[in-house]
């Protein structure tokens, strides 16, 4: 299932900016990414919780930014790969969810889930793309709902349909710079973002994958140059390709 890019990944010693770094999946990738050698810049809303994490990982930079206010973001860009003196891989793990039916949906609601999960992070890869070196790598967390259309959860599976249908555009644009786009599709993962959700309850879920298993895939997918991060429905198990 393993499809290689032709230009793999090394994370030692990679220069990494990780977007939503406080975050369940966010802070474990950073954690992950740093203990296999990357030189991590963490950028996050929150900066109590941004600079506790930068501090357990030994004095990271970090950038304070919200992901819908595209200055920020592009300051904060800026900054990561001055601090980093460049960057070889983007991670954006910023994200928001809503439930309920679909004809109740309230607008101001969708409003945000678009601008969380689709444009937030459109703009953060398109500021950080200036700074990324050749041959790196842009890490996206969609979701299984962007291939898997959910019943109440109508407007996040089409904001992460959206965001996933922009990285396979932008992963083919990117060829000429040897720049790998993954494109991370995890189903649902015990990190409490349900917990957190902007509207509404969640449905009957399946139980919460471990997010561990999410952040080993992702090392595995950006060293192996791959495409996609994706859940084999028969295993139950994450597969690249
Ligand atoms: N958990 C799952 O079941 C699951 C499944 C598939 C895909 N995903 C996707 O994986 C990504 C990470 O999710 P997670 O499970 O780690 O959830 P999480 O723990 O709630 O993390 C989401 C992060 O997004 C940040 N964020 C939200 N709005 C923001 C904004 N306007 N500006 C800056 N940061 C903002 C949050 O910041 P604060 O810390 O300040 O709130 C938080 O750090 C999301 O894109 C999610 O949709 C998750």
């Amino acid at each position: 299932m393993l499809t290689p890019h032709d230009d793999p990944v090394e994370i030692q010693g990679a220069r990494v900016w990780v977007v939503g770094a406080t975050g369940g999946l966010g802070g474990l990738l950073a954690r992950g990414l740093a203990a296999g050698g990357a030189r991590v810049a963490l950028a996050g809303r929150d900066p109590e919780r941004l600079a506790a994490l930068a501090a357990e990982l030994g004095g990271a930079p970090t950038q304070v930014l919200d992901a819908v206010d595209v200055e920020s973001g592009r300051s904060a860009a800026t900054a990561a790969a001055q601090a980093l003196g460049g960057l070889d891989v983007v991670v954006v793990a910023t994200g928001v969810v809503a439930f309920g039916p679909a004809a109740d949906a309230d607008d101001a609601v969708v409003e945000e889930l678009f601008a969380v999960n689709t444009l937030g992070p459109m703009s953060l890869v398109r500021a950080a793309l200036p700074q990324l070196a050749d041959g790196g790598a842009v890490v996206l967390l969609s979701a299984i709902v962007a291939d898997a259309p959910t019943l109440q959860m109508a407007e996040y599976s089409a904001s992460k349909a959206a965001l996933s249908a922009w990285a396979s555009v932008l992963r083919r644009e990117l060829r000429s710079r040897r720049v790998a786009v993954l494109d991370v599709k995890p189903p649902h993962v015990d990190t409490g973002l349900v917990d957190r959700a902007l509207a509404g309850t969640p449905p009957r879920l399946p139980a919460g994958f471990d997010p561990q298993a999410v952040v080993d895939a992702v090392l595995a997918g950006v060293r192996a140059g791959s495409r996609e991060v994706v859940l084999d429905p028969g295993a139950g198990e994450l597969v690249l390709r």
